[in-house]
């Protein structure tokens, strides 16, 4: 059965719903640790349990992939979900966290969206046909100079406690470059790249989950989509989101 993305928009739309009830009562949200740096609440668990019902309804036919609860049937053909991406965020009230669908079939993501409740701001994209924001095709900025340009990163490699933790390679690239940000959320920091509000995004250790459908958003969009080494390709552990224009220019610093 073909996917409808006016049927996804609405389950993703009412999945959003579910965590803005919890968003909007934060005193009383249930908040467990996953690990010393890793929370999880009880919102991400039934954003995750809602989208995982919801969208078998609709499309039985796939398996699903969430952060929170693993696997479940085919992982050839799978939704890949992240329910809350930026948790930490969510719990402190701040607004740069987001929903994260993406559909692989065979290897190959053909949809994604990303919802920000929030920020009342729904991107989506599918395979080939182009990227939106609130039903508006968006595109990468034009800037080539890296001098002039904006970019955001996170440190999920200082919650994995990694060698190389980011902060040379952060200091590197901010000292030569106008603007620099850590919205604390990939996904949404990757749709950012595709509207064209940053330049580029990187960030390392992260999961399909954070990235798949904000790395298609962002590809449908015109950015290059690579590892640190400019290799294409959709790398968890090493993403690196550009406008293109100043692909060149930020490798040699990473
Ligand atoms: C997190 C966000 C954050 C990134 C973390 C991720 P989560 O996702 O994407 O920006 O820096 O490494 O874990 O844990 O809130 O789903
Ligand atoms: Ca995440
Ligand atoms: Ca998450």
């Amino acid at each position: 059965m073909p996917i409808s993305l006016i049927t996804l928009e609405n389950v993703i739309r009412e999945a959003g719903a579910i965590a803005l009830t919890h968003f909007k009562n934060l005193k009383h949200l249930e908040i467990t640790k996953k690990s010393p740096r890793d929370l999880v609440t009880e919102a991400d668990v039934a954003v995750e349990a809602f989208l995982q019902q919801a969208l078998a309804e609709h499309y039985p036919q796939y398996g699903f992939w969430g952060e929170e609860s693993g696997h479940s049937a085919s992982q050839t053909q799978r939704w890949i979900v992240d329910p809350i991406d930026g948790t930490h965020s969510f719990t402190r009230g701040q607004y740069f966290w987001g929903i994260s669908v993406a559909l692989e079939i065979d290897g190959e993501l053909v949809f994604g969206a990303v919802y920000a409740p929030a920020l009342n701001d729904y991107y989506s994209a599918k395979k080939g046909e182009g990227a939106w924001k609130n039903g508006e095709p968006i595109k990468v900025s034009n800037e080539s100079n890296l001098g002039d340009a904006m970019i955001s990163t996170g440190f999920a490699c200082l919650r994995s406690y990694l060698k190389d933790n980011n902060l040379q390679r952060f200091c590197r690239i901010a000292e030569v470059t106008t603007g620099q940000r850590r919205f604390g959320s990939a996904a949404v920091d990757l749709c950012l790249v595709a509207d064209g509000q940053v330049d580029a995004f990187w960030e390392q250790e992260l999961n399909l989950y954070d990235v798949a459908a904000g790395a298609l958003i962002a590809l449908e969009a015109g950015a290059t989509v690579t590892d640190f080494q400019g290799n294409e390709g959709v790398f968890p552990k090493q993403i690196l989101a550009t406008n293109g224009k100043i692909l060149s220019q930020i490798l040699a610093l990473m």
